[in-house]
């Protein structure tokens, strides 16, 4: 069963620029995909088309259905930036938004709540305020509060950016142990890799190369775009990215 069909996808911004030019993209239910490349690739752009925050030309057909509206029980997007997701005065309100607006009774909304923040490790935060938590906190926030819909797709942009490594490992296993298709934008292919196996490489709007993400990065040309590599095609230094 196909989790996400893209056909032919392009996307402008009102200022003109071409952001996605020509997306072809097929992602199983299930499976888990990298979605890898250069600032500006327009690697955000596309999973805002997924949520259906944004409108391109071209198909985009989520579990199997033209989405029209953003079904928080279907596709969950997690922000780059947990303050995009969070703003209400407590975590339990911000955690509750999604699971009320899917008019869930109370009750099962009290037991969302609980579940989602045990599921990232934050038990008990319901009474603290989203702003004053630290920012591995925030992601697991946020994390949380799309997870408590129960999206049979999660979708994230960038979870690792900015988190130290105990927090990157917690954030590892959460993707991890998600029961569904898991699409992630990732720089950090050492944890990316641990999660999934394809990799989509997208550059100037377009899709560069898609397949299995140890055998990608063999490839000279694709390697390139992850870390600086030698005349031979040996990376240069020992970074994260590394696999
Ligand atoms: N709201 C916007 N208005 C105009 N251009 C934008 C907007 N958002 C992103 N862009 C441009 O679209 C291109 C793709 O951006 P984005 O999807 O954010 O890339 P990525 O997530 O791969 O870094 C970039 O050139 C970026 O500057
Ligand atoms: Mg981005």
């Amino acid at each position: 069963m196909t989790s996400v069909d893209v056909k032919d996808l392009r996307y402008q911004y009102h200022d003109g620029l071409e952001a996605l030019r020509g997306i072809n993209l097929s992602i199983e239910k299930d499976e888990r995909v990298c979605i890898a490349g250069p600032n500006g690739a327009g690697k955000s752009t596309l999973l805002h088309c997924l949520a259906g925050l944004l409108k391109g030309n071209g198909q985009v057909s989520v579990a199997n259905a033209e989405l029209k509206n953003l079904d928080s029980s279907i596709f969950g997007l997690v922000f780059q930036n947990p303050d995009d997701q969070l703003f209400c005065p407590t975590l339990g309100d911000d955690i509750a938004f999604g699971p009320r607006n899917q008019k869930l009774a109370k009750d099962v909304v009290a037991e969302r709540v609980r579940e989602s923040l045990a599921l990232v490790g934050l038990e008990g935060f319901e009474y603290r305020h989203p702003h004053h938590l630290s920012i591995g906190e925030k992601k697991r926030a946020a994390i949380a509060a799309v997870m408590a819909c129960k999206p049979k797709i999660l979708a994230l942009d960038e979870p690792w950016a900015n988190l130290d490594a105990r927090a990157s490992r917690s954030v590892t296993d959460i993707l991890k142990n998600f029961d569904g298709t898991v699409i992630v934008i990732s720089q950090d292919l050492y944890y990316a890799a641990a999660v999934c196996k394809r990799m989509v490489v997208m550059d100037g709007g377009m899709v560069i190369a898609d397949g299995d993400m140890k055998k990608l990065l063999a490839q000279e040309k694709v390697l390139e775009y992850f870390v600086a590599v030698d005349d031979d095609g040996c990376p240069l230094c020992h970074s994260r990215t590394r696999i």
